[in-house]
């Protein structure tokens, strides 16, 4: 049976007191604090326990009395001594952590830009400055989106297995016909975007995109810009020049020779592909003259029946639509010789032909 003394109750107070007012941080002071008031062992709590323990009632109520007036010290004088010790922990701070603002900045960030990113935000950049806004889609899609709503007949050959990621199961594709896939184009965004909203329409699409091909020049992901626009009376003629002048902003030449040589695609009627001139020697290719022709975009009238589609009257409503390949791009842009270094994640690779994260493309500014 525990019993206390007056004497006791003297000695644990003047100890608690000095050790409290010696503490030199507020770690050693919480360890006090556990030691005198902690809910198992603390001394205060046993103490506190004990008291029932003192037989006479007049000795008990003397104690109890000194107790309280004790544990309320040590208590006051924890909480003091603990302010004060913040004061001093944070001064000691702000001495030792000091920031010289005069030193000059770093001379380089260490991140860069990759050139999809880059080439993306050019490209948008430049589309944005003609009206155009930005659309998105999901890059798992169903084939209703990605082929069906496009008039990509069942038989055309890009829905044939080795073009094509099929995936198992339609989570993601409620509602539709039960096959998903990752989207082996831009396009679907074009049905999603109509889909939703309302005529007129003037947006691009950036995005990856997937394909079950990969050798020198194909990647199982790449990226594609779409672009796409709906209104009334729109002609090739708004194709033509639409693209010319994105053209010749890309590649910042104030005169670059383009040629629309026809071509198909299932949901535009006429289609055409777009080429650059260009000078192609042994080293490099040269964009911007010379006799031979690089091609860059694929385009075309949007088909009457993918507007129909959407439930557009194309008597009402025509368009044009345009994919561009983006590693195409950036490669013929900033001389980026191979397409698979694009993905192999290598630090060097990307510091020499990132972009600095601070030069945001713009027409302003510079792309
Ligand atoms: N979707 C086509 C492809 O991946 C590119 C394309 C061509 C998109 C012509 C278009 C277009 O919008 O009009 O090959």
């Amino acid at each position: 049976m525990v019993t206390v003394t007056g004497a006791q109750l003297t000695e644990q107070f003047a100890d608690f007191i000095s050790r409290i007012q010696k503490a030199t941080s507020t770690i050693e002071l919480e360890a006090i604090d556990l030691e005198a008031f902690g809910k198992k062992s603390g001394v205060y709590t046993l103490l506190r326990k004990s008291l029932g323990n003192i037989p006479d009632v007049e000795e008990r109520k003397k104690s109890g009395e000194r107790f309280n007036h004790d544990a309320r010290r040590v208590e006051q004088a924890l909480e003091d001594r603990r302010s004060d010790l913040k004061i001093l922990e944070l001064n000691e701070r702000l001495q030792t952590e000091t920031i010289d603002v005069t030193l000059p900045a770093r001379a380089e960030t260490q991140g860069k830009i990759h050139p999809v990113t880059q080439v993306i935000e050019e490209i948008t950049a430049i589309f944005a400055d003609m009206g155009f806004s930005v659309a998105e889609g999901p890059d798992i899609e169903s084939d209703e989106m990605n082929f069906d709503k496009l008039n990509i007949p069942e038989s055309h050959p890009a829905r044939q297995m080795h073009d094509t990621f099929y995936l198992q199961g339609n989570s993601n594709n409620p509602g539709g016909d039960g096959k998903t896939l990752l989207r082996t184009h831009t396009s679907p965004v074009q049905i999603r975007t109509m889909k939703a909203g309302k005529p007129p329409f003037r947006f691009i699409a950036p995005g990856s995109t997937y394909r079950c091909d990969s050798d020198i020049t194909h990647t199982p992901m790449f990226h594609q810009v779409e672009g796409f626009v709906i209104d009334k009376n729109i002609h090739m003629g708004h194709l033509k020049g639409c693209i010319i002048e994105f053209l010749k902003a890309f590649f910042e030449l104030d005169n670059v020779p383009v040629r629309y040589r026809p071509s198909f695609f299932p949901f535009t009627e006429p289609s055409a592909e777009v080429d650059i001139g260009c000078t192609r020697s042994r080293e490099e290719i040269k964009i911007g003259a010379g006799a031979d022709w690089l091609e860059v975009m694929g385009c075309g009238m949007v088909h009457p029946n993918v507007l129909r589609n959407c439930g557009l009257d194309p008597n009402e409503w025509q368009g044009f639509a345009f994919g561009m390949g983006v590693e195409r791009l950036a490669m013929l842009k900033y001389g980026i010789p191979d397409l698979r270094t694009f993905f192999e994640s290598d630090a060097r690779w990307l510091k020499h032909y990132g972009f600095d994260a601070l030069a945001i493309p713009s027409l302003i500014g510079g792309l």
